[in-house]
């Protein structure tokens, strides 16, 4: 059975990774509206893994026979001044994630919840890949500077983005979704 304290900021958690999704949601909208499909694309993808974030909480929770709660989601922001200042906005906002997922594991530890273990190791790391990913594009992007035939190459690069569930965690997911 999960500990309660684990169990509580978990479901705090699970707010945190829909915010995310819808977040990055907000973000492709943004680059549709300035006609930058692949990084629309890319955010679409990124939303998507957000939400697989949340239902990895979610399932933790009801294997461990907790309680899920689900709590309020706030309004993301609607646009940006440029695609740098969003992505370098992604990028602090996984610092901030990153921040979240090493209180949790924290708090784990304190409570010698050890059933935790598996999921908050899966996800120390999968937040290097997220802090790593958003701070390349960032990079690049001020690279770029103002040269729109750099800027439309990246978007082409963005667009190649294969959206694919975590494969160690493949199965768990199909579990909450009911697919394969
Ligand atoms: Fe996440
Ligand atoms: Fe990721």
């Amino acid at each position: 059975m999960i500990n309660k304290n684990v169990e509580k900021i978990m479901n705090e958690q699970i707010v945190h990774e829909l915010y995310s999704a819808y977040l990055y949601l907000a973000m492709s909208a943004y680059f549709e509206s300035i006609n930058l499909k692949g990084a629309a694309h890319w955010m679409r993808c990124q939303a998507q893994e957000e939400e697989i974030h949340a239902m990895l909480f979610y399932k933790h929770i009801v294997d461990r026979m907790g309680k899920v709660v689900l709590g309020k989601i706030d309004a993301p922001p609607a646009s940006w001044k440029s695609p740098l200042e969003a992505f370098v906005e992604a990028n602090k906002h996984e610092q901030k994630v990153t921040a979240l997922i090493n209180n949790i594991a924290k708090i784990a530890m304190q409570e010698a919840d050890f059933a935790s273990n598996t999921i908050l190791q899966w996800f120390t790391n999968e937040q290097i890949e997220e802090e790593a990913q958003t701070d390349e594009i960032a990079q690049q992007l001020k690279l770029v500077g103002d040269n729109s035939s750099a800027l439309l190459l990246l978007d082409q690069k963005l667009l190649t983005r294969i959206f694919t569930y975590p494969a160690t965690l493949s199965a768990v997911v199909g579990g909450v979704a009911g697919g394969n």
